[in-house]
């Protein structure tokens, strides 16, 4: 068979490292993959928000599988444009992905189906936003209605912050016109879980359970970043928060997709927060998460094509997914200054095998693998429990130079103070 994998990260590396697993593929083409993936994929450059292009693409050149991994083509009909050719992907069509494109749309799917969130009101007058704030228990959170790379969601401590961010989100359009409507929400606490699920719509089946680590510097301080580690499983998640997880937030999700005619299909994700209430759900991603799927897929024993096949034929009941009981640690290999300023262009140099290490941001030039982005490698190692996992990742982290290199040296510590652990 000839895949295409639409996306770009890490993310998509996992994905093809995953696929190449299976005996049913012979080619894997990567829209518009990276200098690294280019170690596993045909690697084709093009913009992969012009979906047009891509799914003209994928007809010329007689895809006969296509995987749609990132939110943006999600949201703009990638999944449908392929399916008009006939072309059969793993993905929601835009009216489903429409759950991670548009918050104000999944909050108030949340409260018509009863699915546990945190408290909001959604906004598209500033002033109407700015007058409600002064009523409102700080800290207090504001997002961004629609897509802002991850960046779209600020935690204000005071009404003064509070304000600056409404105004610089429906004023100043900091992220654009995903900015001009915004939520505002209570602030909810407890630990935070990661829950990717496979869904055909009529099944849903969660993957192992995963923590990412989201702030730039180690003891969680610094900015807010795209992800700068993850460890499978998330201790927190225990097999009762699981079972509560999946009654009162998995199923009903798939349900009121169903209801509101916008059946889902792919990869569904659960931002999860664990409070003193019970399980809530922070976000909804229509897509497999970055950098989660880099510590999930390397634990996951069933042949992925295989999955999901079954999910675009909506016959997933029929697959028996299962993981491996082990764990797996991911540890995010930076650009200094990431997520602000940094350099690129350094040479990137192992002297371990490139399995599980996952490429974000480099380009080949001449044969020489550079780096090329704030996030440059996802470095991942599997083993029998998760101190063994972290200590394995960071060995081969060792093993892997270029110049202007950052990591957090704490990824897993969290975890494994849950478990009653040190590193
Ligand atoms: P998001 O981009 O939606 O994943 O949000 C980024 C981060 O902001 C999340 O991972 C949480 O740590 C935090 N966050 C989002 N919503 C809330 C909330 N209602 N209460 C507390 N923290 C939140
Ligand atoms: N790691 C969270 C995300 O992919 O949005």
């Amino acid at each position: 068979m000839k895949i295409l994998v639409v996306g770009n990260g890490g993310r998509e590396h996992a994905i093809i490292q995953s696929l190449k697993k299976s005996k049913k593929i012979k080619e894997i083409y990567a829209i518009a993959g990276n200098g690294g993936i280019a170690n596993d994929a045909i690697t084709v450059d093009m913009d992969v928000k012009d979906v047009q292009k891509v799914a003209d693409w994928a007809e010329q050149n007689k895809i006969d599988f296509a995987v749609v991994a990132p939110d943006d083509p999600l949201v703009l009909g990638a999944v449908n444009l392929l399916n008009e050719k006939g072309i059969p992907c793993f993905g929601p069509t835009k009216e489903a992905a429409i759950i991670e494109g548009s918050k104000i749309f999944s909050k108030n799917l949340m409260k018509k189906y009863g699915i546990p969130t945190a408290e909001y009101e959604t906004f598209s007058n500033m002033d109407d936003a700015l007058s409600y704030l002064e009523k409102c228990d700080m800290p207090i959170v504001i997002k961004a209605d629609g897509l802002a790379l991850g960046k779209g969601v600020i935690i204000a401590e005071n009404l003064d912050d509070a304000k600056n961010a409404v105004k610089s989100m429906m004023e100043d359009k900091v992220f654009g016109a995903s900015g001009s409507n915004v939520v505002i929400e209570e602030f909810l606490t407890g630990p935070e879980v990661s829950v990717l699920s496979f869904t055909d719509g009529k099944t849903l089946v969660p993957m192992i359970s995963s923590m990412d680590h989201k702030r730039a510097l180690d003891d969680d301080k610094g900015l807010n970043t795209g992800g700068m580690g993850t460890v499978a499983p998330n201790p927190y998640y225990t097999n009762s928060v699981a079972k509560e997880c999946m009654e009162k937030i998995f199923i009903p999700t798939m349900e009121a997709m169903n209801k509101e005619g916008r059946t889902f299909k792919g990869c569904l994700y659960f931002g999860l927060m664990l409070t003193p209430k019970g399980p809530k759900v922070i976000e909804y991603n229509c897509r497999f998460g970055d950098p989660e799927t880099q510590v999930v897929l390397p634990l996951l024993k069933t042949d992925l094509l295989e999955i999901m096949q079954a999910v675009a034929e909506e016959r997933l009941a029929e697959v028996k997914v299962e993981f491996k009981k082990k764990s797996a640690c991911c540890v995010i290999m930076a650009s200094k200054g990431y997520p602000e300023k940094y350099d690129k262009g350094f040479e990137i140099t192992f002297k371990t095998s490139r399995k599980n290490v996952f490429v974000a941001g480099a380009k080949l030039d001449g044969g020489k693998l550079l780096t090329n982005g704030g996030r440059v490698l996802g470095v991942t190692a599997v083993a029998y429990d998760l101190k063994k996992a972290i200590k394995k990742a960071y060995k081969k982290v060792d093993k892997i130079k270029f110049a202007n290199a950052y990591y957090r040296t704490d990824i897993g510590k969290r975890a494994l103070k849950a478990y009653g652990e040190k590193i």
